[in-house]
């Protein structure tokens, strides 16, 4: 059989780097990894894989274009993704996520190719505590952060060129995901290296803030069921069901894992315009294309959480050469 030819933007981050090693494993895909290699690319996230890795940045439409007619398909994970970032400055996440979703699309358009655009729950803005509804593909967009904003403006973008150019398209949109290879400034496993490195867990504000977690390889096993059996033009949400505990509980069941005191942690500054909880509603991907996410309820996520802090043990020197300078800057906004 024919390997289908796929090209990953931003396949040396955190999520593109599961998806590669995942899609590898299928034995069905020839793969091409484009990453401009940003403070969240790690060229060693992808050490050993039989893939071609490019370093370039998505908004050089000199380099894209090379790229893209040799694939067909792009699965685009590339942008800048930290929301306490794009806080400090929202300059990048204008380029990488819009812009660089712009260039994406016009070469996909000039070459008829396939178009699988990563996206967020954070589109949707948030939910009160006890709003019963949850995130559905038809629920309109409101974005709270700089960096929801230059994701539903991309996802806005997708759209239009799969209406106006016939595009062939899908888009996904996930909660939270955890698991290995996550930066160090993201929630979990900023929690799980400050204990590793002898800091206390921090808790922005309250801690009632709630997530619908799922583990990267559910994620990504979805991406991989649209891809192949997903209906072009169509969106999908991706979630694993747990939305069941606040970061507070999070924190104090990482504390558990590690053998440590459930409430031994701090509370720092809270996020400016905190989405306080978000809730996914994927039963059209289940009915769809019998998607099943492996770690979900209580008992899935603590086994998922269990096996993501034996990674960072095991893992030191891929994240304790950051851990200082991440938490310098954390810091400085007293958090
Ligand atoms: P990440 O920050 O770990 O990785 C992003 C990758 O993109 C890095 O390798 C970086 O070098 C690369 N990149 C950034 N700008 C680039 C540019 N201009 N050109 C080429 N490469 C560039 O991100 P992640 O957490 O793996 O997220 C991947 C995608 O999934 C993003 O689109 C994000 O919005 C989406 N997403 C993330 C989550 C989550 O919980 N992390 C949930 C839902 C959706
Ligand atoms: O919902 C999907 C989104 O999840 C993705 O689109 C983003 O790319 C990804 O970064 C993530 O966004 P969040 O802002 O939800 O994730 P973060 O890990 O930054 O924070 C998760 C929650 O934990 C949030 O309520 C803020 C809180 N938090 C975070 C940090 C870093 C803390 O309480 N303490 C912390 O130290």
């Amino acid at each position: 059989m024919l390997e289908t030819r796929m090209l990953v933007t931003g396949g040396a981050g955190f999520i593109g780097a599961n998806f590669v090693r995942r899609a590898l494993d299928t034995g069905r895909y020839r793969i091409t990894v484009l990453d401009k290699l940003t403070y969240a690319g790690n060229r060693a996230n992808l050490a050993g894989l039989n893939i071609d890795f490019v370093q370039g940045d998505i908004c050089d439409a000199g380099i894209v274009e090379k790229l893209v007619p040799s694939h067909d398909v792009v699965v685009h994970f590339a942008a800048e993704t930290h929301n306490d970032n794009s806080l400090k400055d929202p300059s990048p996440f204008l380029r990488a996520n819009v812009e660089g979703t712009f260039q994406l699309l016009e070469a996909c358009r000039r070459h008829d190719t396939r178009f699988h655009h990563i996206s967020t729950d954070e589109v949707f803005g948030d939910l009160a505590l006890d709003d019963p509804q949850r995130f559905r593909e038809d629920t309109p967009y409101q974005p709270s952060s700089p960096y929801s904003a230059t994701k539903a403006s991309s996802d806005m973008l997708v759209r239009a060129w799969c209406r106006s150019f016939g595009v062939p398209v899908t888009i996904s949109n996930c909660s939270n995901n955890y698991g290995p290879y996550q930066h160090i400034e993201k929630f979990i496993p900023r929690q799980i290296t400050n204990v590793l490195a002898g800091l206390s867990p921090k808790l922005y504000g309250s801690g009632e803030h709630v997530r619908d977690w799922i583990h990267v390889d559910d994620h990504n096993d979805a991406v991989l069921a649209i891809l192949e059996r997903g209906r072009v033009g169509e969106t999908y949400i991706i979630g694993a069901d747990n939305d069941h505990v606040n970061n507070l509980q999070v924190i104090r069941i990482i504390n558990e894992l590690m053998g440590r005191d459930a409430n031994d942690f701090e509370h720092v500054a809270d996020r400016p315009g905190h989405d306080l909880r978000y809730a996914m509603d994927s039963s059209k991907l289940r009915r769809e294309l019998g998607w099943q996410p492996r770690f979900t309820d209580q008992n899935g996520m603590r086994e998922g959480l269990a096996q993501t802090i034996e990674w960072y043990r095991e893992h030191q020197n891929w994240w304790l050469p950051q851990k200082q300078a991440v938490e310098a800057k954390y810091a400085e906004s007293g958090q």
